[in-house]
């Protein structure tokens, strides 16, 4: 039974350290926008599951999944082929960048069609080298006439993947591959989102958005894992890994241009003949869905569609979560408190109300209190509080609120302030203990 309950002053995390709040410091260079993505991205992406084996029967079963379990109602309309859509290993050089007629036989252009039948959008994958990180043919040095295919053909996103090719490049030459793809882009009638993947190196949070860029991963690829200790094969980063990356690069995140903290695990269950990793508890999935969320990044979901379960479906569809990453003002969560392994996320939406995300790390129950004063340096003294996982208002509150947070759980509130009571009571005041479950 988990409680949260009302406490006069009395602080559960005593000797906590109080992080910077929300106040963001030096502003990133201003970023050049092609008026997409406004909100993060979210749909789903064949690599994390599939790898390469795709086709174009896969794509459409996932579509029609996608509309007949409420995926696409709930806002994941991007469909996005990754590596391995290409008819040719090899170079660019050697070889044209076809679609691969096994696969997709009656090709691209008609699978954008299906999408965008059902409002939905289809994602493409390519790589500024001479051969992508699958070893297919990349764009090197026929930019310009990729764009214009990729536009003739109706795509809506373009992964453009720089992680194998580029991995030891200087700064200056990833701006080059970079820019020259975005230009070619925007040169198009048709408005395409551009991914820069280059799995968090080279600082490319700091300059991306300038060059026009909609998201960047801010990370090496993701595992179907929690918390691994270390890097699974000295590579990977795990879900918590990703949200340390995360910390002190949330200004450089807004709308139009996305820190990208990789693509969903939730529903993998380690599963994936793809990606390394022992998968997560439905607890642990729902937590990384609750973060990836707050700090609105990207989500692109990588297990199969065609058959979630009913725990998975049920998380990814939380449409209150759900609001928190598509919410138009696109703010990034920052973390407002570290008490080592019980931390406190928050940000402002769009309405003036405020998220806030309490997190267990460690592995027993734990009490976490939060104060909008203290935590957000927000002077909220009276505020109405709801759960968004119980979908359950739990009550007006004038002091600080404590929940009782299970190991490697999120819990989510949503805050709104209130006028001040005229007799300067809460209804929660005297409520020794609300049960919430
Ligand atoms: C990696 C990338 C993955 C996937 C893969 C395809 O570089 O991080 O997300 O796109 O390439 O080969």
């Amino acid at each position: 039974m988990i409680s949260i309950r009302t406490i006069g002053l009395t602080l559960a995390l005593v000797g906590g350290l109080a992080t910077a709040g929300l106040a963001s410091a030096a502003a990133p260079p201003a970023p050049k926008s092609n008026g997409l993505a406004l909100t993060p991205p979210i749909g789903w992406s064949s690599w994390n599951n599939f790898g390469e084996d795709i086709n174009e029967q896969l794509v459409v079963e996932s579509i029609d999944a996608m509309i007949a379990n409420g995926m696409r109602d709930a806002g994941y309309i991007f469909v996005n082929l990754d590596d391995g859509w290409q008819r040719y290993k090899g170079k660019r050089s050697d070889h044209p960048l076809e679609v691969d007629p096994k696969k997709f036989p009656r090709g691209i252009a008609w699978l954008a069609n299906y999408a965008h039948e059902r409002g939905m959008k289809l994602g493409i994958y390519s790589g500024p080298g001479q051969t992508t990180c699958a070893g297919y043919t990349g764009s090197e040095g026929h930019e310009r006439e990729d764009a214009k295919m990729f536009a003739s053909w109706g795509i809506d996103h373009l992964k453009y993947d720089a992680c194998c090719s580029h991995r030891e490049a200087p700064k200056t030459e990833l701006q080059r591959i970079f820019k020259t793809m975005s230009d070619s882009l925007m040169a198009q009638q048709r408005g395409i989102i551009l991914h820069a993947c280059h799995c968090g190196w080279g600082d490319i949070w700091e300059w991306a958005g300038a060059l026009g860029i909609n998201h960047w991963r801010i990370g090496q690829d993701i595992s179907d894992d929690f918390n691994y200790p270390g890097n699974r094969e000295k590579y990977y980063f795990d879900v918590l890994d990703q949200l340390d990356r995360g910390v002190g690069i949330e200004r450089f995140s807004g709308p139009g241009h996305w820190n990208d903290y990789d693509m969903l695990i939730v529903g993998l269950n380690g599963k994936s003949k793809q990606l390394v990793g022992s998968g997560a508890s439905n607890t642990e999935y729902r937590t990384h869905f609750s973060l990836w969320a707050m700090v609105s990044s990207p989500m692109l979901v990588g297990a199969d569609v065609r058959k979630l379960d009913a725990y998975s479906l049920e998380t990814l569809t939380n449409k209150e979560i759900i609001a928190l990453n598509q919410d138009a003002a696109g703010n990034i969560a920052e973390k407002v408190r570290d008490d080592g392994d019980l931390e406190v996320f928050a940000k402002e939406l769009s309405d003036g109300s405020h998220a806030v995300l309490l997190l267990n790390r460690g592995a027993a129950t734990a009490e976490i209190t939060f104060s909008p004063r203290r935590d957000m340096q927000v002077p909220m003294d009276r505020y109405s509080v709801r759960d968004l996982w119980q979908h359950r208002d739990m009550g007006t509150y004038e002091i600080p609120f404590t929940a009782e947070v299970q190991s490697h759980e999120a819990r989510v509130f949503r805050i709104r302030q209130l006028s001040t009571s005229p007799n300067g009571r809460s209804v929660s005041d005297g409520a020794a203990e609300q049960s919430t479950r």
